[in-house]
């Protein structure tokens, strides 16, 4: 198995360093257009391989597509981060022509990858890699539901006072601070409702707090948030080539699920060998399919800004 992580920014280096660490391929290849970090970034990572006991090797690659030849999963972090008071939506003119260009880079040397997208304004950015690959839709998988729940799932234990693994709770819809769904009705703390521990006005600040849970980040850093983002695509990328099945909310092309179209947006599907095979449908109820319906809103005039560029 080989995988490239494009981009070795914060975001990137910890996603292949997540990566590497669990072994989920032979060679992981670091790309980005600076010269020397990502050689730089590989070799101090593949310096931890006899610390912490992998053996992936880590390599890096100024802008030369060629080392990533062959690539089974291919992970897009590249673009500009948010600063403190962005949005993730005020990054789309420069991200796109990026995304784009990566995307047809990555195609000529990898026809075969499965395409992981991270950059933001990430639903309008997956959207852009589907129409600018043409792959079969099943290949191209947006990162940004799996980090929102984890969040979510942090804030709900904190609310809680239990530990972050005995709850379940997904989010769907954008990965953005307005278009996020944290779907409450839905956690669990062990298989029971949280709504039987919290009160609603304590889950609707779980919920708000989760919606911002990047800008708070950045606002405290500086720029935006690396661990959780690289631990998230490192989980999507594991059930990926260990073919594992897991249901996780990803970025994911619509024709008709969820009763919309034309779009790609979170939702619940199943990750294996083939990208994601399946959507599993939550049965939203009235509510939360109407904050679904405004979310494709928001994201569907997001995408038609890529028509003006
Ligand atoms: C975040 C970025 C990665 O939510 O979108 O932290």
């Amino acid at each position: 198995m080989k995988i490239t992580v494009v981009g070795a920014g914060a975001v990137g280096a910890t996603c292949a360093d997540n990566i590497a660490r669990r072994e989920l391929a032979q060679e992981v290849v670091l790309l980005d257009i600076k010269e020397g970090l990502s050689e730089g970034k590989a070799l101090d990572m593949f310096q931890t391989a006899t610390l912490c006991g992998f053996d992936t090797k880590l390599t890096g690659s100024t802008n030369n597509y060629e080392a990533t030849a062959g690539s089974d999963v291919v992970v897009i972090t590249s673009g500009l981060p948010r600063k403190p008071g962005m949005t993730r939506e005020e990054l789309i003119g420069t991200n796109a022509n990026i995304v784009k260009g990566v995307t047809e880079n990555i195609l000529k040397h990898s026809p075969d990858a499965i395409i992981i997208i991270v950059s933001n304004p990430m639903d309008t950015m997956t959207y852009l890699a589907l129409q600018t690959s043409g792959l079969p839709k099943n290949r191209i998988i947006g990162m940004g539901g799996i980090l929102d729940s984890a969040r979510f799932k942090t804030y709900l234990s904190l609310a809680l006072d239990c530990p972050p693994n005995d709850i379940h709770g997904t989010v769907i819809g954008g990965h953005g601070d307005t278009t996020m769904i944290p779907l409450t009705r839905l956690a669990t703390r062990n298989g029971v409702p949280v709504s039987q521990f919290l009160d609603a006005d304590t889950m609707q600040k779980v919920a708000a707090d989760t919606m911002v849970g990047g800008a708070t980040l950045t606002k405290l850093i500086g720029t935006s948030a690396w661990y959780a983002p690289g631990a998230a695509v490192a989980v999507l990328v594991e059930s990926i080539v260990r073919d594992q099945k897991h249901v996780f909310p990803c970025c994911v092309a619509l024709d008709g699920e969820y009763g919309q179209s034309d779009i790609c947006l979170g939702v619940p599907v199943v990750i294996g060998r083939n990208g994601w095979e399946q959507i599993i449908d939550y049965k939203l109820n009235e509510d939360e399919q109407a904050a679904f319906n405004k979310s494709a809103d928001a994201v569907r005039s997001m995408n038609d800004v890529l028509k003006t560029l």
